[in-house]
This record gives C-alpha cells, sequence and structure tokens, in this order.
C-alpha cells in the first residue's frame, strides 16, 4: 500500500510518500519561518497563503523524488485538523481533489494521530502503549490502545509546552522558532542558576501548566535589568538552561505518575512513547528516556525529523487507518479543534484545554 500524505496544519507545508512496509519514498517539508520571523510567530493568513502558493509544486516534487505516478499511489492521507484552519483547509481540499481525480480513498488524518502514531512508522511497537505527546499546541499523556483509540490521562491546563518554549525565547531575544533555539543556548548555559518553578510538581494527576513558569521567566528576565537583546549571553544561556531543566522536572514528574496508571491499567505493557515537535529536545528525550528505565518501561520516540510536523507521519498513521478499511468521505470537513479523546474533552469540570 502507497499513501500520499500532505500536512498543512501549521507553518510547514509537508509531503511524504509511505508505504506499509514503512519505507518513507519521499519526505518534503517546506518551512515558512522566513515568511513568518518578522512577526516572531505563526501568523495564520500568511501560513494559508504560502499553503496554496507551495502545495502543488511540493506534491509533484514528492511524487518525483519517490518515482511514483498517481496511478501507482493506493491512498491520499491529509490533515484534516486540529490545527490553523486555513491551512487545513488548503491541505484537505488538495487530498480531495488527488483522491476525487484518481479514485483514490480518502484518509482525513488527525494531526495529533499523525504524532500518536509516528513512532511505529520506526517498526516494532504494539499497542498499547504509553504517549506524552508535546508540541506547539499540545501536551497530553494518553494511553494509546489502537488505531482510533485513545484515553487521555492528563492535558495542559494553560499553555503547551511547545508554546512555553517559543514564549522564553522570545522574552530571551533568542528568536524563532524558539524550541531549537533555547535548546541551543542551553547547551551553553548553567541550569541551577536561576530557580524556577516547577508547576504542579508532586501533586496528583497527570495534568500540567506552564503559565506560571512562563511568567517567572518574565520576572527573571526583568530582573537581570532588561527585556531581549540586553541580556548578555550568558545570562540568557542560563536562564534557557534553567527553564530546560524546570520542564525537564515537570515532564518527568507528571509521565511518572502516567505510568504508573498505565501499569495498573496495562500490567503488561512496557512501551513509552514521547513524540510531537518538542519530543526533538535531545534533553528532554534523555531525561525521559531515564525515568522511563527506572520505572520498568522502554521509552522510544521517533527521531527528530518525524518528531516535528512532517508528511510522512500523516501518510503512515492513512496507511493505519485505510489498511483497518477506515476511509473517509469526500465531505469530511477541516476542523480547527479535533480532541483524540472527546470523551475527555466533554469531562465536567476537566477545566483543560483539548
Ligand atoms: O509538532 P510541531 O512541529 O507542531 C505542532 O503540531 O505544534 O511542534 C512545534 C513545536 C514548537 O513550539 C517548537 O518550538 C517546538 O515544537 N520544538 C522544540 C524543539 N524543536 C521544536 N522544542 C524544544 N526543543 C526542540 N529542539
Ligand atoms: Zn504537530
Amino acid at each position: 500500500m502507497l499513501v500520499l500524505g500532505i500536512e498543512t496544519s501549521c507553518d510547514e507545508t509537508a509531503v511524504a510518500v509511505v508505504d506499509e512496509t514503512r519505507h518513507i519514498h519521499a519526505n518534503l517539508v517546506l518551512s515558512q519561518i522566513d515568511e513568518h520571523r518578522p512577526y516572531g510567530g505563526v501568523v495564520p493568513e500568511i501560513a494559508a497563503r504560502a499553503h496554496v502558493e507551495h502545495l502543488d509544486g511540493l506534491v509533484a516534487q514528492a511524487m518525483e523524488a519517490a518515482g511514483a505516478g498517481f496511478g501507482d499511489l493506493d491512498g491520499v492521507a491529509a490533515t484534516a485538523g486540529p490545527g490553523l484552519i486555513g491551512g487545513v483547509m488548503v491541505g484537505l481540499m488538495t487530498g480531495k481533489a488527488i483522491a476525487a481525480v484518481h479514485g483514490l480513498p480518502l484518509a482525513a488524518v488527525n494531526h495529533l494521530e499523525g504524532h500518536a502514531l509516528s513512532a511505529r512508522l520506526g517498526g516494532g511497537l504494539d499497542f498499547p502503549y504509553l504517549l506524552l505527546l508535546i508540541s506547539g499546541g499540545h501536551c497530553q499523556l494518553l494511553v494509546v490502545e489502537d488505531v482510533g483509540a485513545y484515553t487521555r490521562l492528563g492535558t495542559t491546563i494553560d499553555d503547551a509546552v511547545g508554546e512555553a518554549f517559543d514564549k522564553t525565547a522570545k522574552m530571551l531575544g533568542l528568536g524563532f522558532p524558539g524550541g531549537p533555539a533555547v535548546e541551543r543556548a542551553a547547551s551553553a548555559g548553567d541550569p541551577r542558576r536561576f530557580k524556577l518553578p516547577r508547576p504542579l510538581k508532586g501533586r496528583e494527576g497527570c495534568h500540567f501548566s506552564f503559565s506560571g513558569l512562563k511568567t517567572a521567566v518574565w520576572y527573571a528576565v526583568k530582573e537581570q535589568g532588561g527585556e531581549k537583546q540586553q541580556l548578555s549571553r550568558q545570562t540568557a544561556a542560563d536562564l534557557a538552561a534553567s527553564f530546560q531543566a524546570a520542564v525537564a522536572d515537570v515532564l518527568c514528574d507528571r509521565t511518572e505518575n502516567a505510568l504508573a496508571l498505565m501499569r495498573e491499567r496495562y500490567p503488561d505493557a512496557s512501551d513509552f512513547v514521547v513524540a510531537g515537535g518538542v519530543a526533538a529536545n535531545e534533553l528532554l528525550r534523555a531525561r525521559l528516556d531515564e525515568l522511563a528505565a527506572t520505572n520498568g518501561f522502554t521509552m522510544s520516540a521517533p527521531p527528530p525529523e518525524l518528531c516535528t510536523d512532517n508528511g510522512a507521519m500523516i501518510a503512515w498513521a492513512g496507511i493505519e487507518r485505510l489498511s483497518r478499511g477506515l476511509s473517509d468521505s469526500l465531505d469530511a470537513p477541516p476542523r480547527a479543534r479535533w480532541p483524540l479523546d472527546p470523551d475527555a474533552a466533554k469531562a465536567p469540570g476537566a477545566g483543560a484545554k483539548e
């Protein structure tokens, strides 16, 4: 089964061709970073227009790189949400058009399911597993029971972890995109110099909170006598390292509770997966790996380029769905919001982001 995957839910235009033996025939990502940089963040309207401009060319390039024609495909998978609605519409409409013209089945893929299943693209990972999904828009702990079957154990009650990285980078004058910039700066910094809070650490449950940490970084920046470029390089590096260490502590603390819950529910399960853009971070990967090992679990994470948004994970989620006979009609709607575990999102008093 050869599937074309299209991803346009944020600021990457991404297209891939993948088959069910997990061979990635092509995986192209066109970043729009330069177009958004002047604004210090992703501008939805600019993103949508850039997707319109580049997507068809990138599809052609990916097909050529894969050495395949549309007639060789067995399906088309496109992100149908959640994400910036303009971009989602561009990718989904393009996927539908290709499916309609070539008589192919369509998989309207949940972007979060793309991340959730991305570790299976490496092979050797069976259901169920515990997933820590950390990206620009989400921070969730989920039990992945099967394709389409997710139980959320916890989520952020305010900011997503990637958002915290991006805002910290902005406050430190490290530029955009924030995650990799904070990681780079932190490598030359002292993580013990600034005493930053670890929100919710030691508390029951698996929810997260990052807004207090973000505020603490802001106060530290002010205390150090300036905003952005006025900080010395070393101070910015020390703050980045201190922030990253706080995030690592919080992620490990919340994940440890989730590992215990996982053990209760599935005594035989031993797989823990970390995925999403923030999972590209080396320190976080190492800390989570150590945590999993001390709790009798094995951590796996996709390679960094499959952690950040890409078309291969969407093509793979499409293969997982289509090979189970799950296809979508051409009226599948684009969705700005689309929780993986709809029951958790409806839970009264959840008070949490999806
Ligand atoms: O999954 P993703 O590519 O897009 C979303 O679905 O949101 O995640 C993007 C997020 C951004 O917030 C970015 O700053 C963060 O992932 N990120 C990182 C790193 N690389 C990307 N955060 C920390 N360390 C990194 N190396
Ligand atoms: Zn993503």
